[in-house]
């Protein structure tokens, strides 16, 4: 935490406010901008307890909706991570009686079926996080304007273990809210990750926008916010 936090950022919230005063905003801005360090944060991957959870499995193979388990994402701030009772839906001694008589699958599954029966949670670790001083990451916003979770998160359907694709840096956020058409696609395509790979690839390599994402883009009323206050103190 000490490389997240590190102590000189408890100026910070100083900062914004003296810039938020006035000019001093675009010239702290544009040297934060070109100063963040863009790209420390990729690649990482904690290794996950127990057996950990494929998403690769879950969704590229078994073919399972995101929001089956991330229930909360076009509702509210926080993408939920599921409890131990939606893993024991299907992780039982009684389901999947089959896959449980494999002796490797009940090993690698036993840690669900020893916190189920403990009440207790499994201890995740989290991977992508915001520092504190980003107060406002508002999930359920982007998600209903179109942006897909593969803009943010990458090809999770493909990942054994969940790692950190793009940096969550201050410029990665406002180049795309300068430019929402860049990422912005059909609402029943958000969830479609090995779609929006490709609709966003060919857009990048000069086709226009599809009828059905132009109308999201559209339908958005404010533009992304680039004032400090939308996302800081
Ligand atoms: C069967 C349940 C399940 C489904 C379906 C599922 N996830 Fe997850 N997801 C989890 C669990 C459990 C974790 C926490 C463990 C981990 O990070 O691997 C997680 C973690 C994540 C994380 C990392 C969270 C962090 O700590 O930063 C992201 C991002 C994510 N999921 C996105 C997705 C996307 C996108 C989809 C659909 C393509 C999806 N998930 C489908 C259960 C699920
Ligand atoms: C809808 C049913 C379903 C749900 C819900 C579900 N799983 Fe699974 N899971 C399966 C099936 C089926 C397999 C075996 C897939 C295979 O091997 O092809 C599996 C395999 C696994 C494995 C073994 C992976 C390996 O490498 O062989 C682990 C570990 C696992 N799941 C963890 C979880 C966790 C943790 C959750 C809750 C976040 C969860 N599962 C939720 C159906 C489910
Ligand atoms: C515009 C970018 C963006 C989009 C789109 C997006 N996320 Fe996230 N996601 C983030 C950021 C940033 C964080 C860290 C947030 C924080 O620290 O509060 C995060 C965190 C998460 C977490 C971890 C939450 C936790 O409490 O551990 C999960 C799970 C997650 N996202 C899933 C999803 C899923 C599923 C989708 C698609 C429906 C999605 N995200 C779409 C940027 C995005
Ligand atoms: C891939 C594109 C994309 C990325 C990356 C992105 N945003 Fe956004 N963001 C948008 C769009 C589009 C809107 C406008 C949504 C609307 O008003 O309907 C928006 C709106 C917002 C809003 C205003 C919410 C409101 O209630 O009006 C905040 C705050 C915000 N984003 C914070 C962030 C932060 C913080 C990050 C980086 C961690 C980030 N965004 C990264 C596309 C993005
Ligand atoms: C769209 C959301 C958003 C807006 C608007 C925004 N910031 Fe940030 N800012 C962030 C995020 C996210 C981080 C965290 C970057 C990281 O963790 O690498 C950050 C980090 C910072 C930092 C810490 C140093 C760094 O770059 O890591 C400073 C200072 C800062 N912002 C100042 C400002 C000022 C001044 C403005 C107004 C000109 C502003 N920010 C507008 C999202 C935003």
């Amino acid at each position: 935490m000490s490389l997240l936090f590190p102590k000189w950022t408890n100026v910070l919230p100083t900062v914004f406010a003296v810039a938020a005063l006035g000019g001093a905003a675009t010239a702290i801005g544009g040297f934060w901008y070109y100063a963040t360090p863009k790209f420390w944060r990729v690649g990482y991957m904690p290794t996950q307890p127990g057996g950990g959870f494929s998403h690769q499995i879950h969704v590229g193979k078994l073919g399972m909706d995101c929001r089956y388990c991330h229930t909360n994402v076009e509702k509210s701030y926080e993408a939920n991570i599921p409890n131990v009772s939606t893993c024991y839906g299907c992780h039982s001694d009684g389901k999947l009686a089959k896959l449980n008589s494999t002796p490797s699958h009940k090993e690698k599954t036993q840690f669900i079926r020893d916190a189920y029966s403990k009440d207790a949670s499994i201890d995740w670790i989290r991977v992508h996080k915001v520092p504190d001083y980003v107060h406002n990451f508002p999930h359920h916003v982007h998600v209903n304007a179109g942006i897909s979770c593969y803009s943010c998160h990458g090809r999770i359907d493909t990942m054994p273990i969940v790692h950190h694709v793009e940096s969550l840096s201050m410029s990665w956020c406002l180049d795309c809210h300068r430019a929402p058409e860049n990422h912005v696609v059909p609402k029943d395509k958000i969830y479609d990750l090995a779609f929006v790979q490709e609709e966003l690839k060919a857009r990048r390599e000069g086709s226009p926008m599809t009828p059905a994402a132009t109308a999201v883009l559209d339908a958005i009323q404010k533009a992304p916010p680039e004032n400090c206050g939308a996302c800081h103190y």
